[in-house]
């Protein structure tokens, strides 16, 4: 079983995703940390993250013991990992090592839940549940702002609410696996709801999906 997960940055979907793997006891992998992996290990090393060959090769490299790392929630590393995200060539090389997960989880788990920006459009187009989580970007400030006061961070909510709405452009606009729903993901709107209510909506869809399964198993039989 494997469960897509797509949606603009702070729309509650890695929080969604953590929770929904624990819930069925599934592996869990954010596809975000691996692009942000490949991002800050180039400019740790002193490369340029812009440079496609740097990129390529660390991204050959990828060790799945670096993406629990908490340098990579660093802006530093987003900042990166947008760059290197825009690679065909780096995308490529990632495609292959979140299919293998999606396949083959880590502690040979049996699903997989994975969250980013295209599992429902590329990485995973079969999975039988693609959820595509969406909030307005005014509440996905506040709660972005909200998290970094409780960090002990300084923020200011107009410029948090800006570059949330640069970072759609830039993610809805771009031309490699740009964000959008699949065509048959279940849209769920996470504005009025707090994490309990959003945590149901999305079991709900899951448990419908197995459910379709089952039938479609039985009547093959
Ligand atoms: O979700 P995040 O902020 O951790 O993502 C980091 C960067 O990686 C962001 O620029 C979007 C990109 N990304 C992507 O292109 N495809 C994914 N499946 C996940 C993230």
């Amino acid at each position: 079983m494997i469960i897509a997960i797509d949606g603009p940055s702070a729309s509650g979907k890695g929080t969604l995703a953590k929770r929904l793997a624990a819930h069925l006891g599934f592996a869990h992998l954010d596809t975000g940390k691996i692009y942000r992996a490949v991002g800050y290990q180039v400019v740790r090393q002193g490369g340029d993250p812009e440079d496609e060959a740097t990129a390529l090769a660390v991204a050959r490299a990828l060790d799945p013991a670096t993406l629990s790392a908490p340098q990579l929630s660093s802006d530093e590393a987003a900042l990166a990992a947008s760059k290197v995200a825009r690679m065909n060539a780096v995308r490529d090389v990632l495609l292959q090592f979140q299919r293998d997960f999606a396949e083959s989880p880590f502690g040979g788990a049996s699903g997989a839940v994975l969250d980013g920006r295209d599992i429902g459009t590329v990485v995973c187009p079969e999975a039988p549940v693609k959820l595509y989580v969406v909030a307005s970007a005014e509440v996905r400030a506040e709660r972005r702002h909200k998290e970094l006061l409780e960090r002990g961070e300084a923020s200011i909510y107009a410029r948090v609410l800006q570059d949330m709405k640069d970072r759609d452009e830039r993610d809805t606009n771009r031309s490699v696996a740009p964000l959008k729903p699949a065509d048959d993901a279940f849209i769920l709107d996470t504005s009025g709801l707090n994490a309990d209510e959003a945590f149901a909506a999305a079991l709900a869809e899951v448990e419908k999906a197995d459910a379709d399964r089952l039938q479609n198993k039985s009547t093959a039989t």
